[in-house]
């Protein structure tokens, strides 16, 4: 078993499915036209854009035309969100104001930094000890400049789920847009535009079993944006550039073969990865049980390092990640883990699980004994555990 990789770091990415595979591969070869050409094989492929468009809105009750299609998570939050303030200062409306989290993604967190040199104001929120933002905090942060509120669904270390409605609602009556990046939540828990009053949210292909390098930003019809990417006026002029006809076809086959038996199977193989791992002594959960992410699990190991767990568990061939994933070139704490109330050293002792459709109890089992014994050699020798 040991030769054997067990992944469990579906939230960086996933492994494609075949289904996903299979509905690609033609757009590679016979059908390969560009789906702004007028001719027959253009007209194929624009065909496939627009059923895929369909299948991606019909998943989060939007409109076709609302879908415009990204090169994934980052472009979308990146168009999200300087698109609306570059409109706001090119109309000058004198909205400069941006609220989100603590607990964003990078893609959110430093194109808001960017948007700072430019003249944004940004209030970035705090999140209570699970990663939860109080929606009355939103309240009082807007102002009569603020453009638009930008609030992460899933978290993507934690798996905080966030009430997407209760902040909906807030920012409808309020007047001011509402975006969510839900890159980790898409397909994994509900996302409808209308009933959770979404205005703009970015999706992405990759932690889906779909390939990497393909997303969509919803945006609300009449929603005004500024493209970042001038040119041949694709995408209804919001993002220039030849459609990704694979990825796009093969980012919506993965919406379609998503299904809520996956979600069940995942809650349980999550749930029995939690209980299992609280047994070992001094290991604390970080994120809440309820309303978390069906594929996440993050510990605690306090007074160890996540980066060695990781390390050893790799000879069992185990792959995981430490809370400072997206980090990991700089060795900084994670700014998800601070933001909830950790010290730098238990940030630092911090390993993240994920799961996906694909794993079995016997993984789990496996990973559950591996653990116990990667933890008790590293307490053996950390001059901290004594
Ligand atoms: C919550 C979240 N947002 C955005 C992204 C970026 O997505 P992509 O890798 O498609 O650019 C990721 C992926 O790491 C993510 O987890």
């Amino acid at each position: 078993m040991s030769k054997k990789i067990i992944y469990f770091d579906n939230a960086s990415t996933t492994q494609v499915d075949e289904r996903v595979l299979k509905e690609m591969a033609p757009y590679f070869k016979e059908k390969y036209g560009n789906a702004s050409s007028k001719h027959a094989i253009g007209r194929e492929a624009k065909e496939a854009l627009e059923k895929s468009r369909e299948i991606i809105a019909k998943a989060i009750n939007a409109n076709p035309q609302e879908i415009i299609f990204t090169s994934g998570g980052t472009e979308g939050n990146n168009l999200a969100l300087k698109g609306l303030f570059l409109y706001n200062m090119e109309a000058k409306t004198g909205k400069n104001h941006i609220i989100t989290t603590k607990i964003e993604h990078d893609s959110v967190l430093n194109t808001c930094r960017w948007l700072e040199k430019l003249g944004a104001k940004i209030t970035y929120l705090d999140v209570d000890k699970e990663g939860f933002i109080n929606p009355k905090d939103i309240e009082r942060a807007i102002t009569e400049k603020t453009i638009v509120v930008s609030v992460i669904h899933g978290n993507n270390e934690i798996g905080t789920i966030q009430n997407l409605k209760e902040i909906g609602e807030v920012c409808r009556r309020n007047k001011v847009l509402f975006h969510t990046d839900a890159c980790q939540s898409f397909t994994k828990t509900e996302l409808d535009v209308k009933k959770q009053k979404i205005d703009l949210a970015t999706l992405n292909a990759h932690k889906i079993h779909g390939p990497k390098g393909v997303g969509a930003l919803y945006i609300k019809e009449g929603i005004k944006i500024t493209p970042l990417a001038h040119g041949g006026g694709h995408e209804k002029k919001l993002r220039s550039g030849t459609e990704n006809i694979p990825a796009i076809v093969g980012f919506a086959k993965a919406v379609e073969v998503s299904s809520p038996e996956e979600i069940k199977k995942m809650e349980k193989l999550r749930d029995k990865l939690i209980e299992g791992l609280l047994k070992i002594p001094d290991v604390t959960l970080n994120g809440p049980r309820k309303e978390r992410l069906c594929n996440n699990v993050n510990v605690s190991f306090n007074n160890i390092e996540g980066e060695a767990i990781g390390s050893m568990l790799e000879e069992f061939g185990i792959c995981t990640s430490t809370g400072s994933a997206c980090k990991s070139n700089t060795l900084e704490a994670s700014h998800v883990l601070k933001a909830i109330g950790l010290s730098a050293l238990q940030a630092n002792s911090s390993l993240r699980i994920s799961i996906s459709k694909y794993t079995t109890e016997k993984e789990v089992d496996y990973f559950l004994k591996s653990i116990s014994k990667v933890v008790e050699k590293l307490r053996a020798i950390s001059p901290l555990a004594n």
